[in-house]
Formats: C-alpha cells, sequence, structure tokens
C-alpha cells in the first residue's frame, strides 16, 4: 500500500497531471484539502472509494486516517491544491510517514503561480529584466516568517514577486515593496487563477489597492515587477539568429557541428 501525494493543480480540473488523474483513478482511497482542491478531481476516483475532505482534521487524524488505510492495504490519493513543493503541509506528512515506515510517492501539480502567470499572459521572466522570481508571503496567524525573508529585502533584488497568502495584507505589501520598485511599478492580482470566477486586477503600486478594494480577501496572488508591463525588453539570445548552439550549430566549424551530426 502506498499514499500518493498528488499536486492538484490550482483549479480548473483539467490543470491535473495524467500521471495524477491515473493515480487518483487506482486509489480506493482519497483524502483532500477541501479549501482550494476542486471538487470535480474526485470524479476521478473509482466507484466506492473513500473519500476524506481533511480541512477540518488535524495532522494527527489526517495520519491516523492513512495508517488506517495502509493496516487495510489500501492506496491511498492525497490531494493538495497547486504544487506540493511549496505551502503544501507536505513535509510534515512525510515525515510522520517516514517514522511509521509507510511508503509514498510525490507527483507535482501545476503551481498558482504559474495559473496566475498565464491568466496574465506574462513571461515572469525576461531579459534584461529580471531572471528570478521570488515565491514567497508575509506572515500569517499559524506561520512566521524567518526575520532574513523580509519582503523589503526581496523587493532589493528588483526580481519579479509572486506573493501567496498575502491578499488581507495588500496595503502592507504595497508599503513594504514600494521602496525598491517605484511607486509607478506594475502589479498584478489575479484572484482563483483559472476557476470559473477567476478575477484580475492590474495596477501599479499607487494605485492597486483601490483598484483591489472591492476584490475578495482570500485565494489570490500578487504579482508584482517590471515584466507586467513591459514592451521594452531583450530577446533571448538562445534564439537569436547568429547565435551557435548545440541544436543549430551556425557552420562547420561549430564547436557543436559534430554532435549535430
Ligand atoms: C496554502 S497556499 C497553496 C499553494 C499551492 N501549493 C501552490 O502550488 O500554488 C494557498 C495560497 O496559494 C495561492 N493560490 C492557490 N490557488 C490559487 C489560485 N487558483 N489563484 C490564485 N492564488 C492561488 C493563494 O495565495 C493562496 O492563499
Amino acid at each position: 500500500m502506498t499514499v500518493h501525494f498528488i499536486g492538484a493543480g490550482p483549479g480548473a480540473p483539467d490543470l491535473l497531471t495524467l500521471r495524477g488523474r491515473d493515480l487518483i483513478a487506482a486509489s480506493p482511497v482519497c483524502l483532500y484539502a477541501g479549501s482550494l482542491v476542486p471538487a470535480a478531481l474526485l470524479e476521478h476516483c473509482p466507484p466506492g472509494a473513500r473519500i476524506v475532505n481533511t480541512a477540518p482534521l488535524s495532522l494527527d487524524q489526517i495520519v491516523a486516517a492513512i495508517a488506517e488505510a495502509h493496516a487495510q492495504g489500501h492506496d491511498i490519493a492525497r490531494l493538495h491544491s497547486g504544487d506540493l513543493s511549496i505551502w503544501s503541509a507536505m513535509g510534515e506528512q512525510l515525515r510522520r510517514l517516514r517514522a511509521l515506515d509507510i511508503p509514498f510517492t510525490v507527483t507535482p501539480g501545476v503551481p498558482a503561480f504559474a495559473a496566475a502567470a498565464a491568466a496574465l499572459e506574462a513571461e515572469l521572466t525576461l531579459p534584461g529584466l529580471t531572471q528570478s522570481v521570488v515565491l514567497t508571503r508575509t506572515p500569517g496567524r499559524a506561520s512566521a516568517m524567518p526575520p532574513a525573508e523580509d519582503l523589503a529585502a526581496f523587493a532589493t533584488t528588483g526580481s519579479t514577486l509572486a506573493i501567496h497568502l498575502s491578499i488581507h495584507n495588500l496595503a502592507q505589501v504595497v508599503a513594504a515593496v514600494t521602496p525598491a520598485y517605484g511607486s509607478d511599478c506594475p502589479v498584478a492580482i489575479v484572484w482563483r487563477a483559472s476557476w470559473p470566477d477567476q478575477r484580475i486586477a492590474r495596477a501599479t503600486l499607487a494605485t492597486i489597492v483601490e483598484a483591489a478594494a472591492d476584490g475578495p480577501d482570500r485565494t489570490a496572488l500578487i504579482l508584482v515587477g517590471r515584466v507586467l508591463a513591459a514592451a521594452d525588453f531583450g530577446e533571448s539570445s538562445l534564439y537569436a539568429t547568429g547565435y551557435d548552439r548545440r541544436f543549430r550549430p551556425q557552420d562547420a566549424t561549430s564547436r557543436f557541428a559534430e554532435d549535430s551530426a
């Protein structure tokens, strides 16, 4: 018996990997984080599957449910929103499963920041502007931030910021990043990216609080950076006509000519 941790994607039911879908279909038990995982994904569960919403459960209760299914010899599909590598609470579950000697697999999913960027039709790394994206958050009731991971400090890098779990803190976010980015820096907020009720606000740091005033206070990505409204950026050297590369050697003297033969 195996626990399959599966990234359930940002919301749209078809933004699930084929591997994730097949694992759900093959598992007679499904535990899902009901606050953000779309109910439509549960339609992939096999007939008669035991389906448990873990939103109201404690870690102890979740691990007990897993241990019970394990004792019965059942595979489990464990669904978390987006991808599992960020803010999924997978780490603490894996630590418990390792201690209990319960086997598991991990299948990635489409993270919300990627769905938000897609909704904005934006590339977050543009040549000459920034080549980095910071995935971060502000402190919450349940999670303090390590002192070095201050938003104002990240802002000094000038990279694109993808700020999670912080829409209720929008005014503080703006205050923290404006000194580094300038009040004319573009900002976009995407609420419920890829869900049918997805919503977008585009503004600048000076105007975003007002632009977002009537938006919901949860499930939103705040994206900050010059890439969001840039027309004047470089082109990638990789595709430049004269760029000599392994997959497109320029001529017979290229150091890559032999490789591609
Ligand atoms: C607990 S974190 C989960 C992140 C998730 N593991 C991921 O890979 O994106 C929840 C936060 O992710 C963001 N989020 C999740 N789904 C979203 C969506 N569909 N649209 C916008 N933001 C979303 C919001 O900032 C939300 O507060």
